[in-house]
């Protein structure tokens, strides 16, 4: 079964094609990935119409990129799946839009998907997929939660945001910083040249038998120390601030993580989302897993960030597994605030 995936939740115009064998993991047949960073760099954030607008332009080309790449054509297709939400309405729409039509004109079904779904289960694209039931960090730019996950659309929520999410607590400290957008990788990499130590930072709800984050107060640090130099001269302290931003967010995920592994008893961590694709953080839970005879997986780092291949899968996995919402009403609704559905397991409760 071929599944075509398409992701337009924000600033990535991402299509995939996968193709599932019985009940193996599904195999990427190709994919393709347009970003809008610099389109959206010179306004210092996302501009939801420019973005909008952009993957109107890219859609269709990129489509047609990846069924050549794959040495396939539209007939070939079996379903075609889009990122239903959450994300940017308009951008969203664009997606559902093209998704729906392509499938009514190719009279297959269409199926919505998750964002953050997509991203939990990229790691099953990985060269070392996981298997199931897992501790899961989703660090993307708007979600932090640790999930207990038993199966696809299984989800346990260990632990959840309650102010800011990591990714934002990046890119808020990356703009204090006078570090460009986006502010997750431009941080990381001025944290290269500084000090972790050089700053104490708050890490709040560390101390506490909670699984829950909370970035907000880390954030209102950072601004304090800025507003102490001038970012445009003083650039050691600049780069000690990184570092030490860096190190603070870091040093919570990872206690957490660790701390749901003891709390569940599971042995398999996996991290998902465009935070995952941090340098620090994958070496220091690389580190703190195999102190623990833990095993931890993540996405390829190019499947860290949005893209179509974590659609495409997701759809391709539920479908294997017979849990699919399929249309072929080709009626479309888009969820730009929408949650993932979730239950509290047992270990959720501080032990
Ligand atoms: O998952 P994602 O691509 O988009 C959402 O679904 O939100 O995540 C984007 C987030 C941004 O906050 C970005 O700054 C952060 O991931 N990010 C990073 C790195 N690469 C992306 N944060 C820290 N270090 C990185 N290397
Ligand atoms: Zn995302």
């Amino acid at each position: 079964m071929r599944v075509l995936g398409i992701e337009t939740s924000c600033d990535e115009t991402g299509i995939a094609l996968v193709d599932t064998v019985g009940d193996a993991t599904p195999l990427l047949l190709a994919q393709a990935l347009y970003s809008q960073v610099d389109m959206h760099a010179a306004y210092g954030g996302v501009v939801p119409e420019l973005a909008s607008r952009d993957h109107i332009r890219r859609v269709l080309p990129l489509t047609r990129e990846v069924l050549n790449a794959a040495g396939s054509d539209l007939a070939s297709i079996d379903v075609v799946a889009y990122t239903r939400g959450p994300g940017l309405a308009g951008a969203l729409l664009v997606g559902a839009g093209v998704a729906c039509s392509l499938a009514a004109a190719l009279g297959k079904p269409a199926l919505g998907i998750h964002h953050l779904e997509g991203h939990l289960l990229s790691p099953f694209l990985s060269a070392d997929p996981p298997t199931f039931p897992f501790v899961a960090l989703l660090v993307s730019g708007g979600h932090t939660q640790l999930l207990e996950v038993t199966g696809v659309g299984e989800y346990g929520l260990l632990g959840d945001t309650i102010d800011d999410a990591a990714g934002e607590a990046f890119d808020k400290s990356a703009k204090l910083l006078g570090l460009g957008y986006p502010g997750g990788p431009a941080l990381a990499r001025l944290a290269e040249f500084g000090d972790p130590n050089a700053y104490t930072l708050p890490r709040p709800l560390l101390q506490r038998d909670s699984l829950d984050f909370s970035f907000a107060g880390l954030k209102t640090a950072v601004r304090t120390h800025a507003l102490r130099f001038n970012s445009a001269t003083c650039e050691q302290p600049r780069a000690d601030l990184a570092a030490s931003t860096q190190e603070a967010i870091v040093d919570v995920l990872v206690r957490k993580s660790i701390a749901a592994l003891a709390r569940t008893g599971l042995t398999r961590l996996v991290v998902a989302g465009g935070v995952g694709a941090n340098a620090l953080l994958r070496s220091r839970l690389s580190a703190e897993c195999a102190k623990r005879q833990a095993r931890v997986c993540y996405p390829e780092l190019a499947l860290c960030t949005d893209n179509g291949a974590m659609i495409a899968l997701a759809a391709a996995m539920r479908l294997q597994r017979g849990i699919a919402a399929l249309s072929t009403d080709y009626a479309f609704d888009v969820l730009p605030r929408w949650p993932l559905t979730v239950s509290r397991p047992a270990a959720a409760a501080a032990a």
